[in-house]
């Protein structure tokens, strides 16, 4: 009954993100000026405006949620925004200079690393802030302020439905920062617009889970697999691969597209499937010529991308279509066929779902 019908709870969460996403925007969105109430923050539009640097802290997937921030929120704010493994931050002498605001994300709130680093930045003085979902948590109550992501509870292992609430929120900052500084109330609008329609796109995705089944059904054998994707995508690519080594036990890469020349394009050959992250954004004519490299090779190609992208669509072996949004918010688009992936091949390999 706690499944839902479901038969892993993995699942359960990955059906979830409709609904779970619109929860991280509840109350939150001001359409009619573009702007967005994060009341957690506890800043003044004076304070938000002197923050000169931004950083985030996570480990595995929230440390990926965070690379999509720092690409959100650098190209909508112009702050300069660094990501860091929580576990190597708490271990070296990290510079936080006047005006830095660190912000430490985790979906559960107690990883301890994440808490040791978010303790030092507090010595050094950095205003800090959790992005956490489990409401009390220590990571939570020890962040001078912050912002709840409300996914509900997490019950598998493995990250997906608190990843998407994660970015959804991370864009929510960028608005925040954005607009006191770059974004116009225009551009806030169309922003706001495209994030509310992001739950029923990824609802739209998520009817596409058979073919996702059949795809996972070629695949499920192969013991190694790549991830590729450019600039916001890139860290969509390692959370593929990630979701897919923590609950299959398979071995898999994620790389940012453009590096696959400097060495790994040595693996690639018909063994080897390849997920392309390659929806219609501004590397979009970039990664076409990537694709091409692996088709050379007689890699198997995995696409994500959009209708009408006729050369991805030649090339491919397989693709799955996902819907237009703006170049940012694709990345919370783009991860929920790779859930889907892995979570198949995972059942298919008899894997424990849930608690791998
Ligand atoms: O609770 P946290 O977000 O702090 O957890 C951090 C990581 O341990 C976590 O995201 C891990 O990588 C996931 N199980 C991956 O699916």
């Amino acid at each position: 009954i706690e499944k839902g019908g479901f038969p892993h709870f993995m699942l359960k969460e990955i059906f979830e993100q409709p609904e779970t996403i619109k929860n991280a925007m509840r109350g939150r969105l001001i359409p009619a000026t573009g702007d967005v109430r994060l009341g957690g923050l506890d800043m003044t539009e004076e304070q938000l405006r002197d923050v000169k640097r931004i950083l985030l802290i996570g480990c595995g997937t929230s440390w990926h949620a965070g690379l999509i921030g720092e690409y959100m929120i650098e190209e909508k704010t112009r702050i300069p925004v660094e990501v860091e493994y929580a576990s190597e931050f708490r271990y070296r002498n990290p510079v936080i200079e006047e005006g830095t605001v660190v912000f430490a994300i985790s979906q559960s709130g107690e990883t301890v690393d994440t808490l040791a680093a978010l303790r030092e930045a507090e010595k050094r003085g950095a205003r800090c802030m959790g992005i956490c979902n489990v409401v009390g948590s220590t990571i939570a109550r020890e962040s001078h302020a912050g912002v709840y992501i409300h996914a509900g509870p997490e019950i598998g292992v493995a990250s997906t439905k608190a990843f998407t609430s994660q970015i959804t929120v991370l864009a929510l900052l960028a608005l925040v920062f954005g607009r006191l500084r770059t974004i116009s109330s225009s551009e806030g609008q169309k922003i706001i617009q495209a994030l509310m329609r992001v739950p029923d796109q990824v609802a739209e995705i998520l009817t596409m889970h058979e073919e996702i089944r059949k795809i996972a059904e070629e695949y499920y054998h192969h013991n190694n697999f790549l991830y590729l994707g450019r600039g916001a995508n890139y860290p969509v690519a390692l959370e593929g691969a990630l979701k897919l080594k923590e609950i299959s036990y398979l071995h898999a890469e994620g790389y940012p597209a453009a590096e696959m020349k400097h060495g790994p394009i040595a693996l690639i050959d018909e063994n080897m499937p390849v997920v392309f992250i390659c929806p219609h954004d501004n590397a979009y004519q970039k990664i076409v010529g990537n694709i091409c490299e692996v088709k050379a090779r007689k890699g198997k190609i995995i696409a994500i991308t959009n209708e009408g992208n006729s050369e991805v669509v030649e090339m491919a072996d397989h693709v799955i279509y996902i819907p237009r949004t703006l170049d940012f918010l694709y990345p919370i688009l783009a991860v929920i066929p790779l859930q889907l992936l892995a979570y198949h091949i995972a059942v298919l390999r008899g894997c424990n779902v849930d608690q791998p």
